[in-house]
């Protein structure tokens, strides 16, 4: 059947048949929200690359684990910056370490938020690699060794779930293993499984203070160019025990999302990255799109590709205008 008899802008007429037939919906309770944690007190400092991101001290980051909590936002991604960095990033692993007085302080005021730990070693080495790093090179076993110690330390101090970052061969097994054997079987893995060597990353360089010294990270992170690899890098995961997966960046890399949507069923998580951030705050600050559309349609687009779970520091913002458009019956 088709035009005259078939008019699709018939259940387009108005807002409520637009609304029965939207086939995509987004909610509060897709979105994880990356923070930034520091030394110190009372502090909340903007990223100068991220307006509206801060550095935050672990009185500022409860303040705010509370306000994403009364905005429906059922999990944050907890990021850390360390007094000291060193050849293993000690204080990764320290109980007494930032990200892991941060977890303590939310789990006691927020007991019911999600909380998710980036374990990666970039942001506590002094030479800025994801791993140890011997003759300039990054040596994955070694490292899994330390990534092994960093989760029992987030886990210790009440993580619900680890996020590793890395891109290390067999870091998911190892980190499972890790969890196992000290008696926090019930501690979750998303895996960055599907990371690539994105451009899209530069402005965490500067709010996570983790820019490589030497080199770049080629030789872990994903060729942009391959998703083949991708659906494998998946599949390793899940054998190792991932509990959910994660592809990044998201927006650059949607038809990725998809595919591992549909070769996989474990709950997929997309990172709509930094970059990907800055650039919509950019142009939004110099009046040339309409920051809100933009966020939804690009939140919306990438629950469309198939993300269940979208970790983005939009969080708050697109949560508040959800629920003004659901008052207004938008
Ligand atoms: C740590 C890590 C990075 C991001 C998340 N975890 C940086 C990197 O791999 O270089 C990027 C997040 C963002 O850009 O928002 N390895």
């Amino acid at each position: 059947m088709s035009f005259p008899i078939t008019r699709l802008r018939r259940l387009r007429t108005s807002s409520s048949l637009r609304r029965m037939v939207r086939e995509t919906s987004l909610s509060p309770s897709d979105f994880v929200y990356p923070l930034f944690v520091v030394h110190g007190r009372d502090v909340r400092e903007e990223i100068s690359a991220m307006p509206g991101v801060y550095h935050l001290s672990i009185d500022q980051v409860v303040t705010e684990a509370r306000a994403v909590a009364a905005l429906g936002v059922p999990s944050v991604l907890l990021f850390g910056l360390p007094a000291v960095k060193d050849a293993v990033g000690s204080e990764n692993f320290s109980d007494s370490g930032i990200i892991q007085q941060a977890i303590r302080a939310i789990k006691n005021a927020v007991p019911e938020m999600v909380v998710i730990t980036d374990v990666c070693m970039c942001e506590y080495t002094d030479h800025g690699h994801c791993g140890i790093v011997r003759d300039g090179k990054v040596i994955n076993d070694e490292t899994l060794d330390y990534l092994g110690r960093v989760v029992v330390s987030h886990a210790r101090a009440g993580a619900d779930v680890v996020a590793p970052s890395g891109m290390m061969d067999g870091m998911v097994s190892a980190i499972r293993t890790a969890l196992d054997t000290t008696g926090y079987q019930d501690t979750g893995i998303l895996s960055y499984a599907v990371k690539y060597a994105s451009g899209f990353y530069g402005p965490f360089r500067e709010a996570a203070e983790s820019a490589p010294r030497f080199g770049d990270r080629h030789s872990y992170q994903m060729d942009p160019a391959n998703i083949r690899e991708a659906l494998r890098e998946a599949q390793l995961d899940v054998e190792e025990g991932a509990d959910m997966l994660m592809v990044k960046p998201a927006l650059a890399y949607l038809d990725v999302v998809r595919r591992v949507r549909e070769m996989f069923d474990l709950p997929l998580a997309a990172y709509n990255v930094s970059g990907e951030y800055s650039m919509v705050k950019a142009a939004a600050a110099n009046g040339w799109i309409d920051e809100r559309r933009i966020v939804l349609e690009s939140l919306t687009g990438i629950k469309r590709a198939g993300a269940d779970i979208i970790l983005t520091y939009h969080a708050k913002d697109a949560a508040r205008w959800l629920r003004d458009e659901q008052r207004s019956g938008g």
